[in-house]
Order: C-alpha cells, then structure tokens, then sequence
C-alpha cells in the first residue's frame, strides 16, 4: 500500500475494522466506548425503521416532530442530570445553534487558540470583537477579559488531537464579576469524563448555570447527531429562536433508535468508562517505556509528541503493513503539521494494547 492508499471501510468499526476488504487492528476514530458495533444500538435502529420508515421528512417545528424525538430528548435529559434536552442534525452544528441563542449584537467572544473550526465558523457576524488566546493559556486569558463585564469564552473541553482536557475550573476563577458564558464544545467528552459520563464540568464537579456544553452522539455514544442539556426554558428558547434548529430535517428513524440505546447503555455501563481510562493509561506507559514520548491526560486519545510529519506517516504505514491501523491525520484546512491521532477504546483487550506497542517498536 502506498500513504495514497485511501482507507475504506468494508465493515463495522470496533477493536478491529476491515478497511479495503482486510481485517486490522484498529486504533483510530471515537469509538472510545466501543457502541458503534453493539447490537443494542443495531437492533435499536431496525426496529425504529420497521415501526417509522426512513425519514420524517419535515421539520420540527411544523410536522416532523416524532416520538422518537420526544423520548431522547427525555433520555438525554436523565442522563445529564437536567430538565430538558435538545436534539438536532450534528455536533458541528451545536455551536451554531448555541451561539445563535447566547450571542447578542456588540458582544464580544474570546476563544481558546485551538477551538474547534465549528465554533469559529458559527459566530454571529452581529458580535462586536473575537479575541484569542494562546492555547489554555490562563494568564493571556485573564488580560484579555480584564475591564469586561459581559462576554463569551468559547473552547473545546477534550482536544481531539492532544486528549487534553481543558482547565475550566481555572477559566472560571480568573472571571471578573460580570455576565460571563462559556462555551465547551464537549463533543470529545460525552461519555467518557465524569462520574456519570456528563463531561468536562462534571470532571470538575462544576455546576455552574453560565457552563453551557455542545455535546455529539457521533463519538462515545457510537451514533449520531448533537445535542444540547439544559434547562427547559433555555431548550424552548433554541427551539423557538434556533433557525439552523427551526430550518432543518430532524434526525431520521434509524439514527433515533440507535441513539436511545446508547444513552441507556452510557448510563448503565459506567464500567466502560474505568475500562477506557485503564486501557489508555497502559497503553500510554508501555509506550513511554519504549521511548515515545506519550502524554496521557486521562482521555482516550494518547498524543505522541517526539515525531514529526514524516515520522509519524511513516510509522502510519509500516504499522499498516503489520496489520495495525493508527490513523495520520493532516486536515487540508490545517496550518498544523500531519500526526498519528492514537486512540485506544474500553473494548481492546491488554494484548491488542500489547500487539501495537510490539508493532510501534518494530516500525
Ligand atoms: C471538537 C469537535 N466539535 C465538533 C465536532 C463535530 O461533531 P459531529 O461529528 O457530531 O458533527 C467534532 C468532530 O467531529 C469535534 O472534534
């Protein structure tokens, strides 16, 4: 195979995958908990598509409201811990639909360096001002708010790249007094962080009414579709005011059924989420051991900081040639350089975890 060789799926994605009709070991995507291949999930699907066709085909607002979306919306909610939720096409289009609703004309919304590009492509063109800061870099961060008393942070509360998770403790402290709303785009988190899997302000045992999350059901939840926890007078007011939410097609049938099994799964497997953090934490010292420098940040996505592009297609290919799939990624939209994004799921076994540590030395 040659790095032009696109990887196609020709089959489920779990602890392995078959991609061009062959069967590897796989350590890629964000299939952190291993629901993407759950019959629960497939049989959650089949039974929504027997009992409601493929589509709705209208929008919420007029007739496409479905049961299906009630119940999730429902789920959701228990498994958040809040009174409402909000179910709608994407996790990319979450920071849309919230920005739509938290943003007001001559705001002014500072960003975390590295937010992710569905935050930076949905702020208002009404918002006065957008102001950056280095990544996580606290002190620049307090100059930038020092003589405000409203504006919107927003920041990516698992880094999709690094595993890191971002310190919104320390971000609320430096806050002034004032009307202060931050943005998590928690699309990395859903599922894996926190007691009951509910994200980076449950990591810090946060509850703060200003903390607003855009969460996915792509990722963890091994489906589709994003969603928003809240309060049920902030969801009315996407629902009424949201027109990325008012002026599209809900998700379908299939997606539905697949998505209240996998938040009942997220709520009943609360062992999965130790699995994963045990799983990566292996894998990232045995990988230390080895001399790559690993980090672990208690994420599923182990970042390997002492190669550069070449290095890491390099190794992308020769792992491939054994068998093992560890994605290089280089998004053309990307000024940063290509890396392998490593991740390990709750669903390989120590000796998958050790097969690709052999094949990492190896290579
Ligand atoms: C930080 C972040 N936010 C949002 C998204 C988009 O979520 P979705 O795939 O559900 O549209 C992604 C990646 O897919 C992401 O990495």
């Amino acid at each position: 195979m040659t790095n032009t060789d696109q990887l196609v799926l020709t089959g489920p994605v779990g602890a392995t995958a078959s991609f061009n009709g062959k069967e590897y070991l796989y350590f890629g995507g964000t299939n952190y908990l291993g629901f993407a291949d759950r019959i629960e999930l497939q049989q959650g699907a089949v039974e929504a598509v027997k009992k409601y066709g493929s589509s709705f085909s209208a929008s919420r607002e007029t007739s496409g409201t479905g049961l299906l979306h009630l119940a999730l919306e429902r789920k959701l909610a228990q498994f958040k811990g809040t009174e409402n939720a909000c179910i709608y096409a994407s996790g990319y289009l979450g920071n849309q639909i919230l920005l739509s609703v938290l943003a007001n004309p001559g705001d002014v919304v500072i960003c975390d360096e590295w937010a992710h590009p569905s935050i930076l492509e949905a702020i208002p063109r009404t918002v006065k001002e957008v102001r950056f800061y280095g990544h996580h870099d606290l002190e620049e961060l307090a100059k930038l708010v020092r003589g405000l008393d409203r504006a919107i942070i927003a920041l990516n509360g698992v880094e999709t790249g690094t595993g890191e998770i971002a310190p919104l403790n320390e971000v609320l402290d430096i806050l002034p007094e004032g009307d202060f709303q931050i943005l998590v785009d928690d699309c990395h988190a859903t599922g894996i962080l926190g007691e009951h899997g509910r994200g980076t302000p449950e990591h810090y045992e946060i509850r703060s009414p200003n903390v607003y999350q855009t969460e996915t059901m792509s990722k963890a939840l091994g489906s589709f579709g994003g969603f928003i926890a809240g309060s049920k007078e902030f969801c009315d007011r996407i629902r009424e005011t949201a027109t990325t939410y008012i002026g599209s097609t809900p998700l379908p049938p299939a997606v539905l059924g697949a998505c209240l099994a996998a938040v009942d799964l997220v709520m009943r497997e609360s062992h999965l989420r130790q699995r994963l953090r045990d799983n990566a934490e292996y894998a990232a010292s045995k990988l230390t051991n080895l001399g790559f420098q690993a980090s672990f940040y208690g994420t599923p996505i182990l970042f390997i900081s002492n190669l550069d592009e070449s290095g890491a297609k390099k190794l992308h290919l020769r792992l491939r040639e054994a068998g093992i799939i560890v994605p290089f990624v280089h998004y053309p939209t990307s000024d940063s350089p290509g890396r392998l994004r490593l991740v390990v799921t709750a669903t390989h076994t120590k000796e998958e975890i050790d097969r690709l540590c052999n094949g990492l030395k190896h290579a």
